[in-house]
């Protein structure tokens, strides 16, 4: 299989900030897409990650200094600006965007950024006063107005121990971010993904209804995620209090019954289902038809079990990519690998709703895939957006492999 990026050249300039030692994983995770990477650091970088773990990692040697004591190339900075197919900044500094932004070109790092035709990638990352400061809200606009990129960075524990946005994005949303740059018609080009996400909510009486704490956002990462890639993508989604953006193709449900109903007649016309949505197992067996009156002290609520929707999948697949999620609260590995066997998953994605920071309506999720030749891939504690890029390379992988 041939990679998205395969054989591109990426210059990776690596600043003076606290996640400069993220720029390793980073500058892995595009060889791993098979990038040649070469590496600028700047005197401050310097002071947090040595360069010789850059040369070690990119087996090339690392730009320190635009005058070296022993030069033979002379105009080193147009070569390398003419070699790159990108440029990207990560961690980028307030300091080289301010830079970048007044055409200051007083190290190698910032004189490759002018002399430089080729995209050119920010992944900004600093403390929250710095990317709230509106000087360094300038300096982006006026970069982004002559069509240069940035990578939002994320809300979350910062060094200085505050919470708050200017945390490095992950590795691998700053891949996708480069990828979808490059290649803007993105490795999914004219894939059919449809995703299921949120709640669903079973009435009990016309004003009342059971439902469960589903916020939808790992859903809609997911669409996101998959329509940057280039997608075409169709979310089905509970009652959720969250945007679509445009290229995703909406539908609105309510109950469990109607998901089911909406993703069993998309199925046949899609290439991959997500099944995000937390859909409710049970439904009140005899709905009200009008507004239960105050009665007794203890009502009695007899409930009748849902459509498995998965289930209902598994019988009319025919070896389409199905990826399902599991929300648990104990055996979470046993009950994710019984759930893959039964529903006939491509690979389920399981977590574990007692863990801070993973499960429903937070920004995070703590995601361990599981496939049915028993491998298991601990992605870790991430924002809900890196877990949506992890779960889609996989799913690019497996596409790539059919
Ligand atoms: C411990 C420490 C952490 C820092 N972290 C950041 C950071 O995350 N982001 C940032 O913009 N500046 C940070 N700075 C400030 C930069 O290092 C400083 O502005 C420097 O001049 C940047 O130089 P450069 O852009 O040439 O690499 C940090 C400084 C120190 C001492």
């Amino acid at each position: 299989m041939t990679l998205p990026l395969q054989d591109k050249k990426i210059v990776l300039g690596v600043t003076g900030g606290i996640a400069a030692y993220k720029a390793c994983g980073v500058l892995r995770r595009f060889q791993k897409a098979g990038c040649e990477v070469r590496v600028v650091m700047t005197a401050s970088a310097q002071k947090f990650v040595a360069p010789l773990t850059f040369e070690t990692l990119s087996g090339h040697e690392v730009v320190t200094d635009m005058f070296p004591p022993r030069r033979t190339v002379k105009t080193r900075h147009v070569r390398w600006a003419e070699w790159a197919d990108a440029i990207l900044i990560c961690p980028a500094t307030a300091n080289i965007i301010g830079k970048a932004a007044a055409g200051i070109a007083d190290d190698f790092l910032s004189t490759l950024i002018l002399a430089s035709r080729r995209p050119l990638i920010f992944a900004p990352a600093m403390d929250y006063e710095m990317i709230e400061n509106p000087i360094y809200r300038e300096n982006r606009k006026k970069l982004e107005s002559f069509g240069h990129h940035f990578i939002d960075s994320e809300t979350g524990h910062l060094a200085s121990g505050a919470v708050g946005p200017g945390r490095l994005a992950d590795e691998s949303v700053i891949y996708s971010a480069v990828e979808s740059i490059l290649h803007p018609s993105g490795a999914l080009s004219g894939v059919r993904v449809l995703i299921t996400a949120g709640p669903t909510r079973e009435p009990i009486d016309p004003v009342r209804y059971l439902s469960n704490n589903s916020s939808g956002k790992m859903g809609f990462a997911l669409a996101e995620a998959a329509a940057s890639r280039g997608a075409s993508v169709t979310l089905v989604t509970g009652p959720v209090s969250l945007e679509t953006m445009p290229p995703v193709d909406r539908i609105d449900v309510s109950t469990a019954a109607e998901m089911n109903d909406a993703v069993l007649a998309r199925f046949p016309d899609h290439d991959v289902l997500i099944m995000a949505a937390a859909v409710a197992d049970f439904t009140p067996l005899h709905p009200s038809g009008s507004k239960l009156k105050k009665q007794g002290e203890a009502v009695g609520l007899k409930l009748r079990r849902t459509g498995d929707i998965l289930k209902n999948v598994a019988a009319v697949n025919d070896g389409k990519i199905v990826v399902g999620f599991a929300l648990e609260t104990d055996d979470v590995l046993e009950n994710g690998k019984r759930k893959l066997k039964e529903k006939r998953l491509t690979f389920i994605c399981v977590n574990d709703a007692t863990e801070p920071g993973a499960g429903f309506e937070t920004d995070t999720n703590h995601v361990t895939l599981l496939f049915p030749d028993g491998e298991t891939d601990d992605l870790g504690m991430l924002s809900k957006s890196a877990t949506a890029e992890k779960i889609l390379d996989r799913i690019e992988i497996i596409r790539g492999g059919a």
